[in-house]
């Protein structure tokens, strides 16, 4: 293991358990709906890819790029949209699929955007939560794994842009943010 990392947090076998899980719970609710899958970039993008193979409803894709904390690990408070959606999500079941939900500021802005641009419906999916650093009112329909008050990367998430290709999810060393 990289020497910066402190444990790993959930091996790729109990990731894959729960995508399943996560996957046969949107099935449920879309079924017959067509909805449109959107990934917050970057750090849903592997978690994204493996939800939508295990769902067995038909289901559009499309992507938002979403500005990241840089080198800190706290949120900024005002995150940025770097790269729009290419769909229109006027009158669609939007599914927003996220890394992590932590202080609620970027889920929140991300919902008084979607639906004020007329979705029908917004259901969060997310891999991770840390609801313990929660700043605004809001919660994520299905939530994987709960995250305490540490910073993890893998599958995805980065601190630094560095990461996010294992296959798994590890803690990363407080001295490593910390110094
Ligand atoms: P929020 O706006 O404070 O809820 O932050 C959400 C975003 O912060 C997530 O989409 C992640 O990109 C990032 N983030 C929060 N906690 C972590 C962490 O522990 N590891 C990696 N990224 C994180
Ligand atoms: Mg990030």
């Amino acid at each position: 293991m990289n020497e910066n990392l402190q444990s790993v947090f959930l091996s790729e076998e109990q990731i894959k358990e729960k995508v399943k899980e996560a996957a046969a719970w949107l099935d449920e609710r879309f079924k017959d709906k067509n909805p449109l899958a959107v990934s917050v970039l970057k750090g849903s993008v592997m978690f994204f890819c493996d939800l939508v193979r295990a769902m067995e409803t038909p289901v559009q894709i499309d992507f938002m790029t979403i500005s990241s904390y840089g080198k800190s690990t706290q949120s900024s408070g005002m995150p940025k949209i770097v790269m729009d959606l290419a769909a229109s999500v006027e009158g669609r079941d939007v599914i927003l699929v996220e890394d992590i939900v932590d202080s609620g500021n970027t889920l929140y802005k991300l919902r008084e955007l979607l639906v004020g641009r007329g979705a029908k419906s917004f259901t969060v999916v997310t891999l991770l939560d840390k609801p313990s650093r929660r700043k605004v009112d809001i919660k994520a329909g299905f939530s994987c794994f709960e995250v305490d008050d540490e910073f993890i990367v893998g599958y995805g998430l980065d601190y630094d842009q560095q990461f996010r290709n294992l296959p798994y999810i590890a803690v990363l060393k407080r001295e490593v943010y910390e110094k």
